[in-house]
């Protein structure tokens, strides 16, 4: 199996890659906040959910540790997942490490898709004439970033410290970065 992280701040591109990178290795794309816009269109807890996605906060790490897991567990006779959007904060990173291990799985590294606020806000914006995404507008997408400045990154410190990181230019055109990231993936 091979577990990778997609990592980076809102709109530096993970989807993008995911999407690709689980097509090309056959892998099983996990976005956390893909399984959330579900729950929020299905579930019962929609509301609570929408309330914090309009905020440009983490929902609880409760509710999305569940549906990580709950993914994961349906999807364990696969080549493997990249997760994307998750963990976002130590807790999940350590939870992740844990459920994990008790697969007898490990994550084998940690894609960090480096891109400045100013390029992902731009993507965002234009995103936004066509994601139909409540959280795609100036105000939430600050607190985004704020979010994943004082909750997120600090994750990466764990993730150098367990040698998984792997740092990618976010900044070239979607082919570029996808073909940087495969040949990581074939070294
Ligand atoms: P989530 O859905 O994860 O949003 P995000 O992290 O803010 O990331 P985005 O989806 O905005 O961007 P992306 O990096 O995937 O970029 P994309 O490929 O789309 O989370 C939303 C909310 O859900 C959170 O705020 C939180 O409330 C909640 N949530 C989610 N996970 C959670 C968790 N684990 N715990 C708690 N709460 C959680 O690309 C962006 C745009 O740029 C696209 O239009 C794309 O076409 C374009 N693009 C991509 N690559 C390039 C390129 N190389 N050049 C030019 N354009 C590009």
């Amino acid at each position: 199996m091979l577990n990778l992280v997609i990592f980076g701040p809102p709109g530096a591109g993970k989807g993008t890659q995911a999407d690709l990178i689980a097509q090309k290795l056959n892998l099983i794309h996990l976005s956390s906040g893909e399984l959330l816009r579900q729950e929020l269109a299905n579930g019962e807890l929609g509301q609570e959910i929408q309330k914090y996605q309009d905020a440009g906060e983490l929902v609880p790490d409760s509710l999305v540790v569940r549906l990580i897991e709950n993914a994961i567990t349906k999807n364990l006779d696969r080549a493997g997942f990249i997760f994307d959007g998750y963990p976002r904060n130590l807790n999940q990173a350590n939870s992740l490490d844990k459920f994990l291990a008790a697969q007898g799985l490990k994550l084998d590294l940690v894609l960090n898709l480096e891109l400045d606020e100013q390029d992902a806000i731009d993507r965002i914006i234009l995103r936004s004439q066509t994601s139909g995404r409540s959280d795609d507008n100036a105000q939430t997408i600050g607190k985004r970033f704020q979010t994943y400045q004082t909750q997120t990154l600090p994750i990466l410190d764990y993730y150098q410290n367990h040698g998984v990181l792997t740092n990618i230019d976010g900044r070239p055109s979607i082919a570029e970065v996808n073909s940087q990231i495969l040949k990581i993936l074939a070294e």
